[in-house]
């Protein structure tokens, strides 16, 4: 029988002191993530937070993510940099979770240059460990996506990286900046194990080869042990960490609506694994959901509205993707989505974003179970086909038919807008924190 006397005893360390307890991280970070299928305004939320924020730090995805920041009335795209990168005393990791297509990460950063963003050199971090996306494998991406069983993703070859990464013939940030000869060598490698699976992939390798010698010099100053760094910051108890999740719950490829996800984890696991922290670092989780539903690219969705009201919250929320710039698909709130997110997250927060886009509806619909064949589900479905299927129960509330986007405090909220941030703690069992009333960076109404 094993005994547990090893954890409960003192162990003598190389110098012969006994240590009783383990060092553990001080801080904690700060999580925020996407409850539904993307989109939700979690950029607005990340900037608030990282106001005075030490770091900033993207654990998962790559440039398919799109968080838009107006501050000013001036908008900023980021895609692959963290978003605090806008915060002049923040500094921006982007963790070893990450794939990173360089070229675009390079021109990211000069279209945020152009905007006024400035000495980014010093206040940004890229992991040694995270891997590289390659054109090639943005054109295997539109290759498979071009042909049946699309998924529809934004082509931007995150899959097929992340892919090469699991059948480990990946290329990491730490190869590009290592021995270039072994970099040359194993990219040879992967460029004939991808046209062996797509003949008519067309990669220039001599081209390419000369192309990373130069972003090897390019990123050498930003590449760094990010996992050292992270757990080093984490020993300064006072330490405000960021972590700005990317894609949601529902795009997660363990817990969403597969096929249709994205090809890394979303959920809060990822900020461990995708940061290399332990979770005992992971303090407040904010999760954030629109006031109602989209969705883009295809897809089960038991809320959508195939109607002149999914049209028109598809206007009024303007609701384009910032990577692809397709339509999303609308529909009401769906709470047995936003349960499923909580049970795996466990938020300590909501942030309802886009209460505005609701101003002009007589009535607002919010989705709180699921029935299958008749029955009532107790918990959300594995199976597209199934989610297909479902049929969802609604309770309708009266809207507010009155513009929101002046109110900065709950109280100025109309009583029926503030009835329905109400019935969905309610119906939840989640605080809401934030709600957002518009745009721009202060049309927030913060709750506590
Ligand atoms: P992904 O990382 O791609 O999932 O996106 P995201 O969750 O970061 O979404 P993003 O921050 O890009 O927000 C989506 C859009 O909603 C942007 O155009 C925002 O400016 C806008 N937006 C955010 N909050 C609000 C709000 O409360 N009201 C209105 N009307 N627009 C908002």
């Amino acid at each position: 029988m094993l005994s547990n006397s090893f954890t409960m005893s003192s162990i003598t360390n190389g110098l012969g002191t006994s240590v009783r307890k383990a060092v553990g991280p001080k801080a904690k970070v700060t999580v925020v993530l996407g409850a539904q299928w993307g989109d939700e305004g979690k950029g607005k939320l990340v900037d608030i937070l990282a106001t005075d924020a030490d770091l900033v730090c993207r654990c998962q995805g790559g440039n398919n993510a799109g968080h838009t920041v107006v501050v000013d009335s001036k908008e900023y795209f980021f895609h692959m940099v963290p978003s605090g990168l806008i915060q002049p005393k923040a500094v921006s990791v982007i963790g070893n979770g990450v794939v990173m297509h360089i070229p675009q990460f390079f021109e990211e950063l000069k279209a945020l240059e152009a905007k006024g963003v400035t000495d980014w050199e010093k206040r940004l971090l890229v992991s040694d460990r995270a891997h590289i996306v390659f054109d090639l494998h943005q054109e295997s991406d539109k290759l498979r996506e071009g042909g049946k069983g699309g998924l529809g993703t934004t082509k931007k070859g995150i899959g097929p990286t992340y892919a090469s990464k699991a059948q480990r013939i990946g290329l990491r940030i730490c190869d590009l900046v290592g021995d270039f000869e072994v970099f040359e060598k194993r990219f040879r490698g992967l460029v004939s194990h991808f046209q062996r699976l797509y003949p008519g992939l067309s990669t220039n390798i001599e081209e390419e080869i000369t192309k990373y010698k130069h972003y090897a010099e390019k990123i050498r100053p930003l590449v760094c042990d990010t996992v050292s760094y992270m757990n080093k910051a984490l020993q300064n108890e006072s330490a405000k960490i960021v972590v700005e999740g990317a894609n949601a719950l529902m795009l997660d490829i363990d817990f969403g609506t597969y096929p249709f996800v994205t090809s890394s984890n979303c959920a809060v696991g990822a900020v461990c694994t995708g940061l290399g922290i332990p979770p005992t670092a992971v303090g407040n989780v904010h999760g954030v959901t629109k006031a109602y539903t989209t969705r883009v690219g295809l897809g089960g969705f038991p809320t959508e509205l195939k109607n002149e009201l999914g049209d028109k919250m598809q206007q009024i929320g303007r609701e384009f993707g910032v990577t692809t710039g397709r339509k999303r698909r609308c529909g009401w709130l769906d709470l047995v989505m936003i349960k499923y997110s909580h049970m795996i997250n466990n938020f300590t927060s909501l942030v309802i974003a886009k209460l505005d886009v609701l101003d002009t509806f007589e009535e607002v619909k919010i989705g709180i179970a699921y029935k299958h064949k008749g029955q009532l589900m107790e918990s959300f479905p594995a199976c597209v086909e199934v989610l297909d299927e479902v049929e969802v129960e609604y309770i309708t509330l009266p809207g507010w038919l009155t513009s929101i986007e002046h109110c900065r405090t709950f109280n100025e909220l109309p009583a029926n807008a503030q009835a329905y941030i109400r019935k969905i703690e309610q119906i939840t069992q989640i605080p809401v924190q934030w709600v957002g009333v518009g745009k721009s960076r202060d049309a927030m109404v913060s709750l506590f």
